[in-house]
This record gives C-alpha cells, sequence and structure tokens, in this order.
C-alpha cells in the first residue's frame, strides 16, 4: 500500500487540465458500445472506474482500442452483445454496477456483476426495484448487495418515480427503457445529473423531458460518434479547495465541464467569497465547457442543505475539508447519501478531520466543521479507508496545516485521478 507524504505549502499557482469526466466516460462507453458504427472519444477519464466499464463491455465482445485518453469502440448495435464468459467486474465502480444492470437487465443472456468489497457493500436494491418492475430477474446477495446475477429478458416500459434522488439509478432505468417496447419514463424527486439524457439525445434516442419527467421511448438506433469529454468539475475542486486554502494562490483550470446540474460547487464557493470567473464557455455535445479561473480570498463558510445537496454530492469532501480555513466553519446537512458512498464519508470525514485537530459535530446526515477560530490544523496520519475522494481532499487541507502529513494508501486517489499527487506537486510552491 502507497503512502503519499503532504509537506505544507506557500502558494499554489498556474493552470492544468483535470482527466476526462468520469460520469461522462461511463455514459459515451456504454451507448457507443451499443450503438451501430463506430465510436471515437476523446479525453477520456483515466480513472480506473472508466477502465472497469471498458473492461466490462470488452467481456461482452465488444470491440475497444485504448490509445492514452483516446477511446475507440466499434459499436455491437442494441442487440450486438454476447454472453460475457466470467464474472463482470464494476470494481470500485457504484456507476459501472448500477447503469451496466439496466442494460444486462435487457439481454438474452445471463449475467453476473461482481465488484471490489467496497462496491459490495453498497445498496443494490434502489436499482433492482425499477428494474424488476419491468419484469427483469435479478438476484442479489441477502440485503440487496452484490454480486448481481441478472437472468435477461423481455422488459415492459414503466413510469417510475424515483423514491432518492440518483442520476445512477434514473439511468439505469432510462437505459433498461431502451430495450423495452414503448415509451419508459422516470420522474426525479430533484433534478440530478443530467449526462444520461444528453448522451441519449446525442447517439440518436428519442427522449423527452417535462419538468422532472424523463421519457424515452424503446429500441432505439443508436449512432456512433466522434465525441470530446470536458474535464471532470469534481476532481478539479480539489485544486480549488486548495487555491482558497492557500494566500496568493492563482489557478486556471481549463475545459472543465460545467453541466449546469454539476457546477453548482461553484455557485457554493461563491457564496462563501470565493472569486471564481468562467472564461470561454462553449456547448460540446450538449455539454457546456469552459475555463474556470480563480484566485485566493479568505472564504466566509456556511451552510449546505436541502435540495442543493444532490447536485453537490461528489464535491462535498472538499468542501468539509475546506472548513476549518474558514471564518465560521461549515454545516453539511441532508447529506445522508454521503454514508453509502465509496466509504462512509461522514464517519471517515469526521475521524480524518479530528486527527489534523479540526473541531467536528458528526451528524445522522452530515457534520458541522468548526472554522478558523479553533485552531490550524496539524499534520496527521489520514486513513482513506480506500475512498479516493477522501485521499485527495485530506492531501488538500494537509498543504495548510503544521507539519507533515501521511496519506495511507494514497494509491487509492487512481479510481478517479491517477495522476492527482504529481499534479499537485508540481502546482504548488513551498
Ligand atoms: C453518478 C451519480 C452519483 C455520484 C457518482 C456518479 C453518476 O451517484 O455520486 O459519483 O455518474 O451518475 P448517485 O446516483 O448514487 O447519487
Amino acid at each position: 500500500m502507497s503512502k503519499q507524504i503532504i509537506r505544507p505549502a506557500r502558494t499554489i499557482s498556474g493552470s492544468l487540465e483535470v482527466p476526462g469526466d468520469k460520469s461522462i466516460s461511463h455514459r459515451y462507453a456504454m451507448l457507443a458500445a451499443l450503438a451501430e458504427g463506430s465510436s471515437e472519444i476523446n479525453h477520456y477519464s483515466a480513472a480506473a472506474d472508466c477502465r472497469s466499464t471498458l473492461d466490462c463491455f470488452s467481456s461482452m465482445g465488444v470491440k475497444i482500442d485504448i490509445q492514452g485518453d483516446r477511446v475507440r469502440i466499434a459499436g455491437a448495435g442494441l442487440a450486438g452483445l454476447r454472453k460475457p464468459r466470467r464474472t463482470l467486474d464494476a470494481g470500485n465502480s457504484g456507476t459501472t454496477m448500477r447503469m451496466l444492470a439496466g442494460i444486462l437487465a435487457g439481454q438474452e443472456f445471463p449475467s453476473t456483476l461482481d465488484g471490489d468489497s467496497s462496491l459490495r457493500r453498497r445498496p443494490m436494491r434502489r436499482v433492482m426495484d425499477p428494474l424488476k418492475q419491468m419484469g427483469a430477474r435479478i438476484q442479489a446477495r441477502e440485503g440487496g448487495f452484490a454480486p448481481l446475477k441478472i437472468e435477461g429478458t423481455r422488459l415492459s416500459p414503466i413510469d417510475y418515480a424515483l423514491p432518492v434522488p440518483s442520476a445512477q439509478v434514473k439511468s439505469a432505468t432510462l437505459l433498461a427503457g431502451m430495450f423495452a417496447d414503448g415509451v419508459t419514463s422516470v420522474t426525479e424527486p430533484v433534478r440530478t445529473r443530467d449526462h444520461t439524457e444528453l448522451a441519449l439525445a446525442e447517439f440518436g434516442a428519442r427522449l423527452e423531458q417535462e419538468g422532472r419527467t424523463i421519457r424515452i421511448h424503446g429500441r432505439p438506433r443508436l449512432k456512433g460518434r466522434t465525441l470530446a469529454i470536458p474535464g471532470d468539475l469534481s476532481s478539479a475542486v480539489f485544486f480549488l479547495a486548495a487555491t482558497m486554502i492557500l494566500p496568493d494562490s492563482h489557478l486556471v483550470i481549463h475545459n472543465v465541464g460545467l453541466n449546469p446540474t454539476r457546477s453548482s460547487i461553484l455557485d457554493v464557493l461563491g457564496s462563501m467569497g470565493a472569486p471564481v470567473s468562467l472564461v470561454s464557455i462553449r456547448s460540446e455535445h450538449g455539454e457546456l465547457v469552459g475555463d474556470v479561473s480563480v484566485h485566493h480570498e479568505p472564504l466566509k463558510g456556511g451552510t449546505i442543505e436541502g435540495d442543493a445537496i444532490a447536485q453537490l454530492i461528489d464535491e462535498l469532501p472538499a468542501i468539509a475539508v475546506l472548513a476549518p480555513y474558514t471564518e465560521q466553519g461549515i454545516e453539511i446537512r441532508n447529506a445522508a447519501e454521503l454514508r453509502i458512498k465509496e466509504s462512509d464519508r461522514i464517519a471517515v470525514l469526521a475521524e480524518n478531520l479530528r486527527r489534523m485537530g479540526a473541531q467536528v459535530d458528526e451528524l445522522p446526515d452530515g457534520l458541522r466543521v468548526a472554522g478558523r477560530s479553533a485552531g490550524r490544523l496539524r499534520g496527521a496520519e489520514i486513513e482513506p479507508h480506500g475512498d479516493h475522494r477522501m485521499a485527495m481532499a485530506f492531501a488538500v487541507a494537509a498543504l495548510g496545516a503544521e507539519g507533515e502529513t501521511v496519506i495511507r494508501d494514497a494509491e487509492c486517489a487512481g479510481v478517479s485521478y491517477p495522476e492527482f499527487f504529481t499534479t499537485l506537486e508540481r502546482l504548488v510552491e513551498r
């Protein structure tokens, strides 16, 4: 297990690009595999998670050629996947497992989907419920956990109201809807990331949106495309946080995804006093992309709660570690979903923030972290519990602390950002 030592830094400055968006990479890969004709996907995410998605489709006979961050996929067509010889391995990736379940439910062959020990602890019933209503036959381990054994059958369309805001469950249902005759609809309680809707439209599926309801027409003919993926804002956020921690810092992050269902993190940082500005905004394949420029200002802090949480869920770890550097501290509420991510992120944030000397109240649905008046953070030994976002969040927190920090098992950052520590070291000055 690799350790990473983070020494305090004086400032961070320069410009960077972050790896392609993880959520969009999964979706383009899945739709390219089901399309007719070949697709070329540029700036595909370097994340281990997105590699898991490609490997699953290779195991189902899809020809995939990977050259750096360019991926060419020879589409098999909607009915062209082949029965995998082995269990499909989603690794650490909840998005792979849940979205793929929607596709596998509509195949003519049986399959088994499994993942690592963290993924085996994450709830799958939320995706099994709508798929079963469509007629899918899925068996899970007691309690609704992976491995999932999926029979594959002819699906019927449903109208499904999501009980929890989850882009993965919405997406799995819409993908399954492609294998049903007729129109499948999904209604969300609050709006979640809409990459699946945008990608489906881009590949040629027929889709309608009315308020928070999305309808998909079954049996579309998807067409292979040439696409480029914007940088992942939820990876960029660690650098934004570092800029807010270290005085005299300024950064420009080029070609970042600014989809409005993902970019509320920028509004939250702005409302706390971060001078974030967006330049060169354009639309690529329905996704907004632009450059984000930011310089250091001391942050006020504040409370994040309610409907805003669903669109910020992956950025909350970076926000939480900023808290000790803010004037009033930060409170996060209505975020119980954080407990069922790659780790129990509420518990792991609280544990490691305390190791660094922060004052933290752990709450059932969030946490309250005191601001600057509670004293300066000190270097500590951090246990990320195998969770990539914990490793990166605490590396950033460590930059402003007193003394060295050791991040245990730091290679877990590769689940979303293999080059994270190298890029961070390149940009900081000591
Ligand atoms: C994702 C949806 C979110 C998010 C995850 C990626 C997606 O999960 O946390 O990192 O790509 O659809 P939920 O659907 O469980 O909220």
